[in-house]
């Protein structure tokens, strides 16, 4: 089955020129999500986690289902402000300014091994973050993945793991 198929492309938005990659499509379509999750289930089992991080929002969407059918935990990476009690933060760099992302500070255990998944790998920024914040938390992250990747922007060469995608954009 071709994935790309059931990824809609949205041009102008957020903004003009962006080329928006839509996961709606995929995620409304039965078999083609089962399809999807099953490339990365057998991904993702290869880094014998005990966690997966999910990146908010659209990473949650395939983190938690990842988790329960690898039978792993799940743990949230949200955007600042959003986590109740104790949370550590790890700031990164945008094309302007800054952003926080933040998880509880007992979400993980040290030397848990951790996946981090999130929906698009774009910039890598955002992947990155999320793989800082673990190790700073004392998880080994074993690896990284996602849905697509958009291989024209180099995310991965941000990351010094291994870095699984079901599809990739070269252009
Ligand atoms: C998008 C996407 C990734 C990130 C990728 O999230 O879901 O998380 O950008 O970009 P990067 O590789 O350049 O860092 P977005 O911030 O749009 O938020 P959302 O997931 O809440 O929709
Ligand atoms: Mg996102």
């Amino acid at each position: 089955m071709d994935i790309k198929e059931h990824i809609r492309q949205i041009p102008d938005f957020p903004t003009p020129g962006i080329l928006f990659y839509d996961i709606s499509t995929l995620l409304a379509d039965a078999d083609a999500w089962q399809v999807t999750m099953g490339r990365l289930a057998n991904a993702v089992r290869s880094h014998q986690p005990d966690v997966l991080v999910g990146i908010e929002s659209r990473g949650f969407l395939v983190a938690a289902p990842l988790a329960l059918k690898l039978g792993c935990g799940f743990v949230m990476a949200r955007k600042r402000g959003k986590l109740p009690g104790k949370t550590v933060r790890y700031e990164y760099s945008l094309e302007y300014g800054t952003d926080i992302i933040e998880m509880q500070e007992d979400a993980i255990a040290p030397g848990q091994r951790v996946v981090v998944l999130d929906d698009l790998l774009a910039t890598g920024g955002t992947m990155a973050a999320a793989v800082a914040l673990s190790r700073q938390m004392g998880a080994e992250v074993t690896g990284a993945a996602c849905i697509i990747e958009l291989s024209f922007l180099g995310g991965r060469n941000k990351l010094d793991i291994p870095v699984t995608s079901v599809v990739a954009y070269d252009e």
